[in-house]
Parts: structure tokens; C-alpha cells; sequence
């Protein structure tokens, strides 16, 4: 825990503006990227045209909402670079998370994008308590997935010693925080609580180790899990959130002197909470679904971009930005397994690759031992009903699951008929996680 004299230090101007100041940034902003998407995506260009609106008749923020939607289909009908509003040698990198189906969202980024998004997690990372000097163990996965590398360019950007452990091997995770003694650690909340089982199972108190703060995000997590962690390592935790179509990890963080939400870093992403049936914007302080517009993205612009994040809108409180209260739920059917985003409808693509099932399937999610279970219910065709054939069809589909989604499954083949039929929409999932 930090001790009681902390104070926030060397925040960006920004940080402590009037909203009245943030508004003229915000507004100046969006005039450019609104422009920005409509000359050089021709996505865009045609969403706007189709509905009637121009970049110019953007004059103040309440215009935005005349403005069209953007999802996670408009990524998909432009796979992979079609989204892009820069020459590809432009692009300095490329990272994806999940699609609805086969293939992933892919996003870009610019040099100064990267800067941008290094610049946002260093301000995170202070936000959560961190100095230049502290050494971080870092967790999240590296690879396509925005967390490793996001987290590594902050930490970096801060001027912190970075530890770039990445995901998995947990023994090694102990014996690394043991003998590294870091400051910080950045990992999904669930990952830390298979972490805290490790100490406790090589019997070290894990209050003893060094770690201070935890920065945890990457899919939802509740008060409890925090009050939890929090006493078990004696640290401060702190809620990260961000998701790679608007940037990675870093578009909100909460103030570890307050942990009363996640400050937006409205500099560069402005929110807006919809209603998700009607699309409309709905005030500060109601629950609806979060949507997104870069403010100064180059690559990859996004246009009210809905995240499918159910939270609200609160005013500044350790930060004049405004806050997100905690993600509780999303509006859409993904789940996330281990930080894996997964949609049913991956699942079902896997599926109907095995000659030897039915189409029907239903997903239990269980936590065992503080990780995500998941059991996939299936059912075998009347002709491949017996119990070789079973076999060997679970473990086709379980290497299909695997190899294209990226996670294990336990797979348990009922008899033909042996799955519930829906009489309307289908119940693809039970989540039997606890939710607090
Ligand atoms: O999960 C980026 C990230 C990495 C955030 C590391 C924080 C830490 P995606 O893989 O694109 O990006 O998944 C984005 O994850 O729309 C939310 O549903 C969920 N999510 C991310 N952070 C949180 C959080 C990264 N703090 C999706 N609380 C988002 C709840 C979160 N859900």
C-alpha cells in the first residue's frame, strides 16, 4: 500500500483544466478527426454521405450525435486495413483481438499514434501510483493482444524499469516478483488471483513480497476481487480499461488516491453513453453503452465507435476528466475467458467443422481454482453416437477451439437430441462465475 502522504505529482496540464477548457480542446479535435475520417477512409466517407452529414456541420459537441455509429461489423466489412486513413508505410504497427467470427479486428497505428498511446499509459501508470524508478512486472500477454506492449511502451514512457514477463508460466511469475522484487504489477485481475493461489501454494506470504500497486483491466472485475487483492498482497489496486479499436489499455484509469472510477483521458477519446435499443445520447449520471470518438488518431480514426460496454458517465473528481463507473456487463453476447475475448459465434464456426456433431451447443463458464472453466456441451450425430467416435470428435473440435480462438476447452458430447432446444433465441451461455 502507498503510505498516507502520497500526493499526485507532475500531472499533465490537461489533468487540471476547466471543463471549459477541455470542451474547446475536445471540440477543435473532433473537427480535425471527423475531417480526417471522412477524406482518407472511404468507410467513413460513405457512412457520413449516407446519412446525410458532412465534417462541416460539426460545430459544437452536442453535434456529434448527428453523426453515424461505427461497430465491430464496419472492421469486419473492411478486413484488414480498410478502417486505415494512412499509405500502409505510414503504419508503424499493427495489433487484432477477437472478431465476431474468424477473422480478428485488426487496428493500426502511426509513429505518433504509438507516442500518443505511450503517453496515455504513463499517465495511467502515475494515475495508479507509479514513479519513474519503479521496477514493473508485467503480465499481460504480449503479441497481437494490445495489453503486453501497451503496458511495456508506458511503463518505459514513465521512465520505470520495465519487466517484460508476459502471460502463463505461473511458478515463474512467483519466483520472478520473489526475485526481482517489482514495484507494480500489471496483469489481468483473474491472472492475479491464480498468482495469489501460487504464493500461498509455495507457502510465501504474499504480503511480505514487494509489490505496491496492481493496475488490473482487461475484462471486468468487481470491488470485492479488489478488497480481496488488496489485502492478500497489501497493495493498492487500481481498474485499467481500454480496448484496442480506440487504442489498448489506457483510454480510462483510476486515481489511486480516490479508486472511485476510471478517469477518461478525455484529451483524446470523448465518451458518450447511449441507449443501446435506440442509439440515443443519454446525460451524465444513466447507464447505457459506452461509445467512443478518437480525437487524434491517425490511422485508424474511430467514429462513434460502440464498445458494447455497459457504464455511466460521472463527473471529475481526483482529475477534471470525467469518470466511467466499473464495466459491470456488456450488451452483447462476449465473454471473456482467461482476457481472451471470445463470441459464441466463434465457437459455433468451430463447430460446424466436425462432421460428427450436431449444431447445438451450450457454454458453461465456471471459475475453478480462480481461473475460467469453460465446459462446451455438444451433441453427437446418430452416427456417431458411439463412444469412439465421441472421443475423437471432442478432440478434433477442442484442437479446432484452441488453434482459432485461442483457449482450452473441456468438451462433453451428450447424446443425439441431448441439447436443449431453444424455443426462440437460443441460451448459448451460463456463466456460473461468481460475481463478486
Ligand atoms: O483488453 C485492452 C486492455 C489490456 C485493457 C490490458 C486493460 C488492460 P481488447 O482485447 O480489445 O482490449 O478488449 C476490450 O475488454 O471492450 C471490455 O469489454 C473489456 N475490458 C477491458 N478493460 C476492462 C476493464 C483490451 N477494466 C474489451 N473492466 C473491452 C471491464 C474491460 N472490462
Amino acid at each position: 500500500m502507498l503510505d498516507k502522504s502520497y500526493r499526485p505529482y507532475g500531472l499533465d496540464p490537461i489533468e487540471t483544466a476547466s471543463r471549459d477548457e477541455i470542451a474547446a480542446l475536445q471540440t477543435q479535435r473532433l473537427k480535425w478527426s471527423l475531417k480526417h475520417a471522412y477524406d482518407n477512409v472511404v468507410a467513413y466517407r460513405r457512412k457520413f454521405d449516407d446519412a446525410g452529414v458532412h465534417p462541416d456541420d460539426f460545430r459544437t459537441l452536442g453535434d456529434l450525435a448527428k453523426f453515424p455509429f461505427t461497430a465491430k461489423q464496419d472492421l469486419r466489412d473492411n478486413y484488414p486495413f480498410g478502417m486505415f486513413a494512412v499509405a500502409q508505410d505510414k503504419i508503424a504497427r499493427i495489433h487484432a483481438s477477437s472478431g465476431t467470427t474468424g477473422k480478428p479486428t485488426v487496428v493500426g497505428y502511426t509513429q505518433k499514434d504509438i507516442d500518443t498511446w505511450a503517453d496515455m499509459m504513463a499517465r495511467s501508470i502515475r494515475a495508479s501510483g507509479g514513479r519513474p524508478g519503479m521496477k514493473v512486472h508485467i503480465s499481460y500477454g504480449y503479441g497481437l493482444f494490445t495489453g503486453g506492449l501497451g503496458a511495456h511502451y508506458g511503463a518505459e514512457r514513465l521512465g520505470c524499469t520495465v519487466i517484460p514477463v508476459s502471460g502463463g508460466m505461473t511458478e515463474r511469475q512467483v519466483s520472478l516478483i520473489t526475485d526481482f522484487q517489482p514495484d507494480i504489477i500489471m496483469v489481468t485481475p483473474s491472472y492475479m488471483l491464480a498468482i495469489l493461489d501460487e504464493f500461498r501454494a509455495k507457502q510465501i506470504d504474499p504480503r511480505g513480497c514487494s509489490l505496491k500497486i496492481g493496475i488490473f483491466g482487461a475484462e471486468p472485475w468487481t470491488n470485492s476481487m479488489r478488497a480481496e487483492i488488496e489485502k492478500a498482497f497489501d497493495m493498492d489496486a487500481v481498474d485499467i480499461y481500454g480496448l484496442s479499436e480506440v487504442m489498448g489499455p489506457g483510454v480510462a484509469n483510476e486515481c489511486v488516491e480516490t479508486k472511485d472510477g476510471l478517469h477518461i483521458w478525455e484529451d483524446h477519446f470523448y465518451p458518450e453513453v447511449i441507449d443501446p435499443e435506440t442509439g440515443k445520447v443519454l446525460p451524465d449520471g444513466e447507464r447505457g453503452e459506452l461509445v467512443f470518438t478518437s480525437l487524434s488518431k491517425e490511422a485508424m480514426p474511430v467514429i462513434r465507435y460502440r464498445t458494447r460496454d455497459l457504464t455511466r458517465l460521472l463527473p471529475g473528481t481526483a482529475r477534471s476528466m470525467r469518470r466511467m463507473e466499473k464495466v459491470t456487463g456488456r450488451s452483447d453476447d462476449m465473454m471473456i475467458v482467461r482476457g481472451v475475448n471470445v463470441f459464441p459465434t466463434q465457437i459455433e464456426e468451430q463447430l460446424l467443422r466436425c462432421d460428427g456433431l450436431s449444431p447445438h451447443f451450450l457454454i458453461e463458464l465456471n471459475r475453478e481454482q480462480r481461473l475460467d472453466v469453460v465446459r462446451l456441451h455438444v451433441e453427437a450425430r446418430a452416427d456417431y453416437a458411439d463412444e469412439a467416435s465421441r472421443a475423437a470428435q471432442a478432440a478434433l473440435l477442442a484442437a479446432h477451439i484452441r488453434n482459432v480462438v485461442g483457449i482450452g476447452v473441456d468438451i462433453v458430447v451428450a447424446d443425439p437430441g441431448g441439447i436443449e432446444r431453444s424455443g426462440g433465441k437460443a441460451r448459448r451461455i451460463i456463466d456460473k462465475r461468481p460475481k463478486e
